[in-house]
């Protein structure tokens, strides 16, 4: 893996594919151990950032009768998070009584995923889980937590395997930090 650059910025090598792949079977795994015998989860990716991932993770489970759908979120505006979320494409099916989980890329300051989980729980799902392939412990304002986690990385700012910066990069299959945040104390990935 080499450095590359987008929009004038450097980003260099942080989590290889295989690292990803490696996490994203053990939160399968464990998602599988704990929904076996429940009724059979409905997974709801948030687009766009989560596509790869949902994709990916979808097919490591193996829980019978189990479905996945979409919405689609905006909370990011090129680097910054922005505060608040746009609802660009909502929840069709109805959740009553069902086990829902969340897909997410990446849960940040928990913005998108607390007014989500908020919405969903409205609706009177059986329960609603979190999986996050990335979550940045530091950044988090807001009271959730996810349940399931690919990796927990400092706040710093990547891109790849779904996460964009302005559209683009999404379709590395690894995962890049902006080489400027890049400092040797904090880069510790914790699975
Ligand atoms: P939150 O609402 O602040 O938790 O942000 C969640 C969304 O912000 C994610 O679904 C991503 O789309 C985006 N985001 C957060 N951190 C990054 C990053 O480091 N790179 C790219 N997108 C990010
Ligand atoms: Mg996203």
């Amino acid at each position: 893996m080499k450095t590359i650059t987008l929009q004038g910025l450097e980003f260099e090598p942080y989590i290889t594919k295989q690292q990803i792949a490696t996490q994203v079977k053990r939160v399968a795994a464990e998602i599988n151990e704990d929904l076996d015998g429940d009724d059979a989860p409905l997974f709801i990716c948030v687009l766009n950032g989560a596509f790869i991932f949902a994709a990916d993770l979808y097919r490591e489970v193996n829980l019978p009768h189990s479905q996945i759908t979409f919405v689609r979120f905006k909370s990011y505006d090129g680097m910054c998070s922005t505060g608040e979320m746009r609802q660009l494409m909502g929840l069709q099916e109805d959740i009553e009584g069902k086990n829902v989980i969340v897909i997410e890329d990446i849960v940040d300051t928990g913005t998108t995923a607390a007014e989500l989980i908020n919405l969903l729980a409205e609706h009177n799902p059986k329960s609603i889980k979190l999986a996050t392939l990335l979550f940045k412990p530091n950044s988090i304002i807001n009271q959730v937590m996810p349940d399931y986690v690919g990796f927990n990385i400092p706040s710093k700012f990547i891109i790849g395997y779904g996460l964009d910066l302005d559209g683009e990069a999404r379709n590395l299959s690894d995962i890049y930090i902006l080489s400027k945040d890049k400092d040797a104390d904090d880069l510790n990935l914790s699975m």
